[in-house]
């Protein structure tokens, strides 16, 4: 339960640290899980985006972003103008976080100590990246990216510089497209679906 650090091999590519994430025995999210589900994506990647969690089918497939949610995200991605398989995807804790009930993998939001343990992990991947920017989904991904709680509300949709901790790649936040997927059937969704795409198009303008 000492978090992740202990696992990362510092200064290790990315496919040596997506192998040793596997053996990653940080947090007790590990054993309920399938698998851990660590990026997908270019290294070179001018876009980094950073999520939750992964969620049921992403824990059973071990890639990021193949679910409902991330289905919408990559919609909305391709709405914004970018090429998702040119975006670099992962998350802010690498294993799947859940509860049972009635036979179901429910979601269920990380603590902060979860995200906590998890983030040596995120911490070694930007040291290994050299995005323009880093997109944070979410106040999870949020709290993750830049160290402090995050409000959406107050703070989304702005290009900030130095606000991630041990790197000058440029941030932005945003609302999680499970938050914009829980809204389908109200009148607001297409409205919240329009600002994450606004958003990203934000993003992408000052990737560089
Ligand atoms: N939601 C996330 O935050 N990450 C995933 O990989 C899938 C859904
Ligand atoms: Fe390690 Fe993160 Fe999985 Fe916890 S959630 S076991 S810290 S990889």
């Amino acid at each position: 339960e000492g978090g992740a650090a202990p696992f990362v091999p510092e200064g290790a590519p990315i496919d040596v640290l997506r192998d040793a994430a596997a053996g990653c025995r940080g947090c007790e999210l590990w054993e309920p899980a399938s698998q851990v589900v660590f990026s997908a994506g270019p290294p070179a990647a001018s876009i980094v985006l950073v999520g939750e969690q992964p969620g049921d089918q992403e824990d059973r497939r071990g890639l990021p972003f193949v679910g409902p949610a991330g289905q919408l995200l990559v919609r909305a991605i391709r709405d914004a103008g970018i090429d998702p398989a040119a975006v670099y995807r992962t998350n802010a804790v690498k294993h799947f976080r859940f509860e049972e009930r009635g036979g179901r993998r429910i979601h269920k939001t990380p603590e902060v100590h979860h995200i906590v343990a998890c983030h040596p992990w995120l911490h070694a991947e930007l040291g290994q990246l050299s995005p323009g920017i880093v997109v944070a989904l979410g106040a999870t991904a949020g709290r993750s990216v830049f160290g402090r709680p995050v409000r959406i509300g107050a703070e989304r949709g702005r290009v900030l510089e130095g606000a991630i901790p041990d790197s000058t790649a440029k941030a932005l936040l945003t609302a999680h497209p499970s938050a914009v997927l829980r809204m389908q059937r109200d009148p607001g969704y297409d409205e919240a679906y329009a600002a994450l795409v606004a958003d990203l198009r934000t993003a992408a303008a000052a990737a560089g």
